[in-house]
């Protein structure tokens, strides 16, 4: 193992990772009220470090606090605005209605400083979220303004332990400060995205889960980096897959222990513990060559069960997994080209064709279909109802995690597996498939927020 501290002075990729929170408490009052206050802060993300690490934060918090939301019932969260700058919330997987889902200009004007607005969210489906600020999410959600969302099953399965494991990717300074400098980077935004030095695990160098031999655990992993794709590999052999950005899934092991989160994935597990009292099995995550640390499981010397548990592990169905997908669909293709390496030469910027020297000094290196961010028509304009398959081309140097706002999606590459985010290899081509059932106009964006930042970003309108 290296030590952190050289990694950052080596100014290498580096890591460490973990912490809980542990699951806020269950039941709420009848009305499902909460307070979400962005503001400007400090916080310690090593107990000794000299200098507190100045962040932006939801409730003082790194990540923000957990949020538990009942399923199919509207919860009202306050969004409180004490930053020096316009910001929004996004719920982030959260088929809500499209008022509430935070894209500033598009779903709602951006809450201004010293304001609040109220988020109505009503969410179908249970499973594991997250919450971002979507309005320059490129600085925003780097200094800190993320968090997870739970929105718990109406009958959820049995397992002793409901575990988050939110991992961030941050770039610091030798003293722990956040490299402002090089927000805006040009080498980031036209390569792999603002790739940090230091993982944290729900906001700590690392998580440790205390746990008993024999119990059943629900882990849920959540990638909150602005760009870094993590491989994790997980010690605990009999470790299952049961849900994938939220969506319940067929129950599957790991390929190889290993588990890939593209920035905005989620992957839930359920874990049957099989160490013995007093040992430690570890997560990691890996980072080049090197494999970190960030959590792991301390087992208690006591013994909670001799005998595993023999109910099955699937998750109940959400909605969303019992729609049927027809054989006919409205289709629309997106070619993703851009970057270094990439051999753009040219694409329209605010309705104006600009050559490619031009669009790099204004910093918009990514097209979709040769439109450099939003275009005034939408990629797609359907009726509520419309099956649509959206080819999605990537044509450049450089993978990309596409993400489509209010719907989950089938990708060909994966069937039977609903999410919101799909990570495209370059040169990866795949359709994903949706009913278009959520009335409203919705990004589908690149989530390497860097790559949005730059141009990587469309939208189709639903009537
Ligand atoms: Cu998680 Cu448009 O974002
Ligand atoms: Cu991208």
């Amino acid at each position: 193992m290296i030590d952190r501290r050289d990694f950052i002075k080596a100014g290498m990729l580096a890591a460490c990772g973990g912490s809980l929170w542990l699951a806020a408490p269950r039941a709420r009052a009848a009305t499902d009220a909460y307070q979400l206050t962005a503001s400007a802060g400090e916080v310690r993300i090593e107990a000794d470090q000299q200098q507190a690490t100045q962040v932006m934060y939801y409730n003082q918090s790194i990540p923000g606090p957990l949020l538990r939301l009942p399923q199919g019932r509207e919860s009202v969260i306050r969004f409180r605005n004490r930053l020096d700058e316009p910001s929004t919330v996004h719920w982030h997987g959260l088929r809500i209605e499209n008022a509430m889902d935070g894209v500033p200009g598009m779903t709602q004007a951006a809450v201004a400083p010293g304001e609040d607005f109220d988020y109505r969210l009503t969410p179908p489906d249970a499973g594991t979220y997250w919450y971002h600020s979507h309005t320059r999410s490129w600085i925003q959600q780097a200094l800190g303004l993320a968090g997870v969302l739970i929105v718990d099953e109406v009958e959820p399965p049995r397992i002793d332990r409901d575990l988050v494991l939110a991992i961030d990717d941050w770039r610091f300074d030798e003293a722990m400060q956040m490299d402002t400098a090089s927000f805006g980077s040009m080498h980031d935004w036209s390569h792999g995205g603002r790739l940090g030095n230091y993982l944290t695990a729900n906001g700590k160098p690392e998580e440790t889960f205390e746990v008993m031999s024999g119990e059943r655990v629900r882990l849920r992993l959540v990638n909150t980096a602005n760009s870094r794709i993590m491989y994790l590999l997980l010690e605990e052999p009999q470790s299952s897959i049961v849900a994938l950005d939220g969506q319940p899934v067929s129950p599957r092991v790991p390929d190889g222990g290993r588990i890939r989160l593209a920035p905005g994935q989620r992957c839930d597990l359920i874990i049957d513990l099989v160490g013995d009292p007093g040992q430690r099995s570890r997560i990691e995550i890996l980072v080049g060559e090197y494999a970190y640390e960030v959590a792991r499981f301390a087992y208690g010397p006591e013994v909670r069960r001799e005998q595993l548990l023999d109910t099955p592990i699937a998750l109940p169905d959400n909605p969303v997994n019992r729609v049927r997908l027809p054989q006919d669909f409205v289709e629309a293709t997106m070619l993703m080209e851009g970057g270094a390496m990439g051999g753009m030469r040219s694409a329209t910027y605010q309705g104006r064709e600009m050559d490619i020297r031009e669009l790099v000094k204004l910093g918009k290196v990514w097209a979709i279909n040769g439109v450099v961010d939003l275009p005034e028509e939408p990629l797609l304009r359907v009726d509520r109802g419309t099956a649509v398959s959206l080819q999605i081309i990537n044509d450049n140097g450089w993978p990309h995690a596409m993400h489509v706002h209010g719907h989950h999606f089938v990708d060909d590459r994966e069937p039977g597996v609903w999410r919101d985010t799909s990570l495209f290899a370059r040169g990866e081509k795949s359709s994903l498939r949706f009913v278009a059932d959520n009335p409203g106009k919705w990004l589908i964006h690149c989530h390497m927020t860097e790559h949005m930042a730059a141009g990587m970003v469309t939208w189709f309108q639903v009537d």
